[in-house]
């Protein structure tokens, strides 16, 4: 594993895209702070350290042999590194649950979220696998954000080292990478459904990616990880979108 660490930049995922050419397989880069951090569906992701305590702004760089099988694999990045993120917060004693596609909850509120981006140049495909944690956010930052959030300094009551944070998390991740290559979604698909957000007949709403709303009732991840909503008119399966319980306003 190689490490590259960044007092300030602007965004560790846009760092490893525009050094692709120059960075090696598994190079992790992290930085105390992004003055650019992105978040999914172009927001923002808020990227503040507090004092010498930091939260977590990671990105992998994966550089896989082209075969067909990596594009199913890069489809399922995000719910892998989700499940990786849940077993992280397990050793911290803290439960969490995956919200579809790959955002981290505790109680209904966002502690972790993740950002996969991909470039294919000829037969090789790049893919940066960026993660946001909320290790060391205090209550007034929060209020920065413009969705239900926590920390986990706020669950646990104390100060997180976010060095060993990263540790754990970059281990977990590869300790099983080779096996998800291999396997694919079926690697966690149990996993994933087991620590899901949502119980069957749940009513949600899920803004696709043409900004549409389709109101239902969630019904099931399928194998390929899309989300099966029962819908006025039969069922739906969606590939990409973002799910809410309530109507955003
Ligand atoms: C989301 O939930 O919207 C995804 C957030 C992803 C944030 C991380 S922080 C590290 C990496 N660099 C970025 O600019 N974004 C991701």
């Amino acid at each position: 594993m190689n490490y590259i660490h960044f007092e300030s930049i602007d965004s560790t995922n846009d760092y490893i895209l525009k050094n692709i050419k120059y960075l090696k397989d598994k190079t992790v880069v992290f930085s105390d702070i992004q003055t650019k951090g992105k978040g999914r569906n172009n927001r923002i992701w808020y990227s503040p350290k507090y004092e010498n305590k930091y939260n977590l702004y990671v990105s992998i760089l994966l550089l896989p042999d082209f075969k067909e099988k990596n594009i199913k694999l890069l489809q399922n990045l995000p719910h892998y590194n989700a499940v990786i993120l849940h077993r992280v917060f397990l050793e911290y004693g803290v439960r969490t649950k995956i919200k579809w596609p790959n955002d981290i909850l505790f109680e209904n509120k966002k502690i972790a979220g993740i950002l996969c981006e991909s470039v294919i140049f000829g037969d090789k495909i790049s893919i940066v696998v960026g993660t946001g944690v909320n290790l060391n956010m205090k209550p007034f930052q929060i209020k920065n954000i413009d969705k239900e959030a926590v920390s986990l300094s706020i669950i646990l009551k104390k100060n997180i080292n976010r060095d060993d944070f990263l540790k754990c998390y970059v281990d977990k991740f590869f300790d099983e990478y080779l096996k998800f290559v291999n396997f694919g979604f079926s690697s966690i698909y149990e996993e994933y459904k087991e620590n899901f957000a949502y119980l069957a007949g749940d009513k949600v709403f899920v803004i696709d990616n043409l900004g549409e709303t389709i109101e239902g009732k969630y019904k099931d991840i399928d194998k390929e990880g899309h989300l099966v909503l029962n819908t006025d008119f039969g069922d739906k399966i969606i590939n990409v979108g973002d799910v809410f319980n309530k109507i955003k306003s």
